[in-house]
């Protein structure tokens, strides 16, 4: 019996820990190409500045996500949704930290 209880806790926390890894790698890839994507496209009209001023316009996480949309828009650039969120995601890392 208690040998049972033990191999029950230790798969639990295999299974537990293994899948906060892999959490931690997600959102690793995910700054890492919000990174290059932003360093790729987002650097034609204006630096990073914009996010860090005074008045920045950007006052939460809904705000961020659509005006990273509007100048990925006006820029034509043609990403996913996932690659849309790995910028946004980025930026709020970064800089916003919503
Ligand atoms: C076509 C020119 C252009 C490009 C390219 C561009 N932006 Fe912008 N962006 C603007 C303008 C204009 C503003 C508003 C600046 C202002 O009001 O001073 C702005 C503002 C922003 C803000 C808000 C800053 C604040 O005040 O909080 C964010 C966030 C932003 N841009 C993200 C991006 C991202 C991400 C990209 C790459 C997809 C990008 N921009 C590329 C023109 C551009």
């Amino acid at each position: 019996m208690k040998k049972r209880i033990i191999q029950f806790i230790s798969l639990a926390s295999l299974v537990c820990c293994s899948s906060l890894a892999n959490a931690g790698k997600d959102t690793e890839k995910q700054l890492a190409t919000g990174n290059k994507l932003h360093t790729e496209h987002c650097y034609k009209c204006h630096t990073e500045a914009v996010y860090i001023r005074d008045d920045r316009f950007v006052k939460s996480i809904n705000a961020l996500s659509k005006q990273v949309v509007r100048c990925k828009d006006n820029l034509g650039i043609p990403w996913f949704d996932e690659d849309t969120d790995a910028v946004v995601y980025f930026l709020n890392e970064k800089y916003y930290k919503f």
